[in-house]
């Protein structure tokens, strides 16, 4: 069985895709510090799996941890979750965004070079498109300035890797763009945990309908979108997961030094309210929600065209947004009762 290496392998999109890569056939290792997740996720993992992985803790700019790790396992390749992701916070603390998104990267690039490890794939995000001036994107878009360092770390994440496959280390490399990942593994055993107040709608929504806040603010509804509030491309964390098994598989088939950029998305944008209404409707659920003013720097629409994906990949999107809010309410229900 081939191993693969994920680092922030207990994090929200991380531990979705470890279970996604044991159906598959192939053995997470995983890498976290625990920074934005639970030790307790390891656990949820060897219940829906039957199996208990790997696991070190400590963060990627650590090279002797990262050196250990191939000591014990040969590693047929990595994915890199491991970053920080706040967008707010990273105008905050721009240097801890840098070292910790782009440093790590730096380490493990360098770490696969001298180990012979040839796959990777990166976490991209749709932010490096910033307002798209057409929809839907395609990865042929325009990337944009970014609007905070998060986002530039993305931006820059991914020339790093461009720069380096053109210099033939012997890697192969896809960068999956993700639009926004929501949702829950369906055994709701693993979800998002977010620390503090969510910035994200879903986690706030499922707080608001738990009581945890009391309502939800509609970040505008004067937007020229079809209800007036923002678009965006939901898409089920468990396809999201796939995605990145479906990745590995191409790298294994590629000659070296290759580099191919997917956006991960379903191709379809649902408004800020039709999620409102798609959750309360599939929920049997009243949602306390008032229209408050515009968020600063927020895209107004944004959603992606999949062909690539599809076409190459092989890869569609199996949920649809009503399971998207059936399983994240069903995951905060777990969290209520803990
Ligand atoms: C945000 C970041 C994006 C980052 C992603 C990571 C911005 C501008 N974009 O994406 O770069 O990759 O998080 O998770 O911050 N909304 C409300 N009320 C709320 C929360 C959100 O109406 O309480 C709306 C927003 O205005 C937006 C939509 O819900 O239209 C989705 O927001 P969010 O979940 O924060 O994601 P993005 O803004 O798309």
């Amino acid at each position: 069985m081939k191993k693969i290496l994920i680092t922030g392998g207990a994090g929200y999109i991380g531990s979705h895709t470890a279970v996604e890569l044991w159906n598959a056939g192939l053995e997470p290792i995983i890498l976290d510090d625990f920074s934005n997740s639970h030790e307790h996720v390891l656990d949820r993992l060897a219940e829906i799996t039957g199996k208990r992985f790997a696991f070190y803790r400590g963060d990627c700019n650590q090279r002797e941890l990262l050196d250990q790790i191939a000591q014990e396992h040969q590693l047929a390749g990595v994915i890199h979750f491991a970053a920080f992701k706040a967008v707010g916070e990273s105008t905050q603390q721009p240097l801890a965004y840098y070292k910790n998104n782009l440093g790590s990267l730096l380490v493990l690039l360098e770490f696969m070079q001298d180990k012979g490890i040839q796959n990777i794939v990166f976490s991209s995000s749709c932010t490096v498109y910033g307002q798209p001036d057409v929809l839907p994107v395609t990865e042929a878009t325009p990337r944009k300035d970014a609007e905070s360092p998060y986002g530039n770390t993305k931006k820059i994440g991914e020339d790093i890797l461009v720069d380096y496959v053109k210099s033939k280390p012997g890697i192969r490399v896809v960068a999956l763009r993700y639009f926004n990942p929501v949702g829950a593994h369906p055994s709701a055993k693993i979800g998002e945990l977010p620390m503090g107040t969510p910035q994200n709608l879903v986690p706030f929504i499922t707080q608001t309908a738990a009581g945890i806040r009391q309502k939800l603010t509609v970040f505008g509804n004067d937007y020229d979108t079809p209800d007036g509030s923002c678009v965006r491309d939901y898409i089920h964390v468990v396809d999201l997961a796939d995605a990145h098994v479906k990745a590995l598989r191409f790298l294994f088939e590629k000659t070296l030094d290759f580099y191919e950029v997917f956006n991960v998305g379903t191709g379809r944008g649902n408004t800020v309210l039709e999620v409102i209404h798609a959750f309360e409707k599939v929920n049997g659920l009243k949602l306390a929600y008032e229209i408050g003013p515009r968020r600063a720097g927020d895209v107004v629409k944004t959603w992606a065209n999949t062909t690539k994906i599809n076409q190459v990949l092989g890869w569609y999107p199996k949920f649809s947004l009503e399971d998207c809010m059936k399983d994240s309410w069903r995951w905060q229900l777990t969290l209520d009762t803990k």
